[in-house]
């Protein structure tokens, strides 16, 4: 058994089945053995990829996006620019060479990468070492604007699942039975109808609804954008409507796993439901979005600079090519991820979203 199967077995024997949520945090986030703590999980040996990991034309869009942005704001003299969940520092890095020639740009910025793991905080400071870091956004100075971007950030946090069941809407849990983990709902759980969306609760037996994680970065989110203007770019596999289903999921060496199988050795997501980040974070806030990844990127001319790219460098031309389309195609990462901005309504409308 890994070091983490044992520690969640005792936990449940001594305490009784825990909430799926509390089971996804501990694989993902126990100091020792959870799965972001100990190794980095990107890449062609690890266990999934991730857009900035596909092609630097992600990371350099993103950051022509802001730039863009900063400058019709005014070009204020200083910015909080903050990654939430940065991974291996590429999405950043891309950004900052991308952004080199923009005047005042780069003076004006300070960034924050938000990150738990030690070993991923290790490996954004090899490609972006100027960053401050910090465990939470709340930790991030206030009283600049605020550039904040978030790419599969939301999809990591610890999710509730709910269950409708003869007694109504009940929390999801994982017990321990025999040599394994299993999922179930205890009889005893309380009701929880009203954290259901109304138009949903009357769902039949057996449904599920995901409560997503991150509410308390959602909620600064807003209140950081309303105090000191700026915007966020929130971009994440998901859909826009509330809807219902088990979406936990389990990567390991670019397969799909079993969630309960080996805990703090698979990558665990839910798909992010965008109509509760916009209910949390949306208030008072101008949104837009969420559209299409693939949408997205080719209106912030995904398609130009990856022919510049690919003329610049004939040996990469197929590669960068490639890239690009397997984040923007629709059958591949340009429908199911999408874009989510949520800006100041004094600034101005962030480009990118057909406004
Ligand atoms: C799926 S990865 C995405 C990485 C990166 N944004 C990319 O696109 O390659 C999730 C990231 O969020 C970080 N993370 C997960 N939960 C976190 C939390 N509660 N606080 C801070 N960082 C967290 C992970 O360590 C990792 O860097």
């Amino acid at each position: 058994m890994s070091g983490l199967k044992d520690i969640l077995a005792a936990q449940i024997r001594a305490n009784g089945p825990m909430p799926v949520a509390d089971f996804m945090g501990l694989c993902l986030g126990h100091p020792e053995h959870g799965y972001y703590m100990k190794k980095v999980p990107f890449g062609r040996e690890g266990d999934f990829t991730t857009a900035p990991e596909i092609s630097q034309v992600f990371g350099e869009l993103i950051g022509l996006h802001l730039a863009e942005l900063w400058m019709r704001a005014g070009s204020p003299a200083v910015v909080q620019l903050v990654e939430l969940g940065p991974g291996r520092g590429t999405l950043m890095a891309d950004l900052l060479r991308a952004t080199a020639r923009v005047p005042g740009f780069h003076d004006a910025l300070h960034i924050t990468f938000v990150e738990m793991s030690p070993v991923l905080r290790a490996e954004q400071k090899s490609r972006v070492p100027n960053a401050a870091w910090a465990d939470r956004l709340a930790d991030v100075p206030e009283g600049a604007p605020l550039l904040l971007v978030a790419n599969e950030f939301f999809d990591a946090l610890p999710a509730r699942q709910l269950v409708k069941t003869a007694h109504g809407w009940q929390e999801r849990h994982v017990d321990w039975q025999g040599d394994r983990f299993v999922p179930m709902v205890p009889e005893d759980a309380p009701r929880l109808d009203m954290l259901v969306p109304a138009e949903l609760r009357g769902a039949p037996q057996g449904s599920i609804f995901e409560i997503l994680g991150g509410a308390e970065e959602a909620t600064l989110i807003n209140r950081r954008l309303r105090a000191d203007g700026g915007a966020a770019l929130i971009i994440d596999y998901g859909h826009d409507r509330h809807g219902l289903g088990d979406t936990l999921q389990a990567m390991h060496a670019h397969e799909y796993a079993d969630p309960f199988e080996t805990p703090g050795d698979a990558d665990l997501t839910v798909h992010v439901d965008f109509a509760q980040v916009t209910a949390r974070a949306g208030e008072a806030l101008r949104v837009l979005g969420p559209v299409g990844q693939g949408r997205f990127l080719r209106a912030l001319g995904l398609d130009i600079r990856t022919a510049m790219l690919a003329k610049a460098n004939p040996p990469r031309a197929e590669h960068l090519v490639s890239a690009s389309r397997r984040l923007a195609d629709a059958d591949q990462m340009g429908t199911l991820f999408k874009a989510l901005s949520l800006s100041n309504p004094d600034w101005p409308a962030p480009a990118g979203f057909d406004t």
